[in-house]
């Protein structure tokens, strides 16, 4: 497959935030708005744990201790949700990538299929708010307290620096997401319709727009 063969137009969005920021309840919302498929990297995972398989067996303990599954798993893992999403319409992806090395591998391997990220946006939201969120949900293992503040760490260092990164390659929204959900999901669509309006998004690097100016 060329990227001449990919769904010609596919939208292809990626959320970035803290654990806790709502990438999962945003990227649902886009997800129905758009008619696209929400690919969740944590919600597979999660999934594979609940079934026992192997990629479960070799997981568990390291998303429990809110540490980073190896980047082979996780690509293995993606390859073929993505590029069956990208052939209906498109995807919006949470939770991958989360190191620029793990960006570096999926556009290496998207921009030959076709199917690499457009627009990415980012999700900005205050560490208390992201423990409270976290604390009340008690998803299990990884949201006590301990584990949280670990994972909060492992975002400020490896996964925050990817901001920079699509800042200079796609297109970046940046969204205030401390605020009720209805808001921040309004505030995502506008700035994603402006963008998709924008001739060849894909070829648009440098880019930065902020809710600040729809607010
Ligand atoms: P993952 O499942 O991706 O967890 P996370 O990034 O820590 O994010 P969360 O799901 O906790 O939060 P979210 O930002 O999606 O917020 P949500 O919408 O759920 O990953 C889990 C683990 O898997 C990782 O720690 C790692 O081990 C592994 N992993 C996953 N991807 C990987 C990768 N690419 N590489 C390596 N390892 C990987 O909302 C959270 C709560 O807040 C909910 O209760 C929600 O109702 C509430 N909420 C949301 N928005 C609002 C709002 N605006 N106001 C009030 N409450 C809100």
């Amino acid at each position: 497959m060329t990227m001449q063969s990919a769904a010609p137009r596919a939208k292809r969005i990626l959320m970035v935030g803290a654990p806790g920021s709502g990438k999962g309840t945003q990227a649902d919302a886009i997800a129905k708005q758009f008619g696209i498929t929400h690919i969740a990297s944590g919600d597979l995972l999660r999934k594979h744990i609940a079934d026992g398989t192997t990629i479960g067996k070799t997981v568990e303990d390291i998303v429990n201790k809110g540490e980073l599954v190896p980047d082979a798993v996780i690509m293995d893992m993606l390859r073929k949700p993505v590029m069956a999403a990208n052939e209906t319409g498109g995807y919006v992806l949470d939770g991958f990538p989360r190191t620029v090395e793990q960006a570096e591998a999926a556009y290496r391997t998207a921009g030959t299929l076709g199917v690499g990220v457009q627009i990415a946006v980012h999700l900005e939201v205050p560490e208390e708010e992201l423990t409270r969120r976290l604390l009340a949900r008690a998803r299990g293992a990884d949201d006590t307290e301990d584990v949280i503040r670990h994972r909060i760490k492992v975002y400020e260092e490896k996964t925050r620096p990817l901001l920079e990164y699509y800042a200079s390659r796609e297109i970046l929204i940046q969204v205030n997401g401390a605020r009720p959900v209805a808001e921040v999901t309004w505030s995502i669509v506008v700035q994603l319709q402006r963008a998709f309006k924008k001739p060849n998004t894909h070829a648009a690097p440098r880019q930065a727009t902020t809710d600040k100016a729809v607010a």
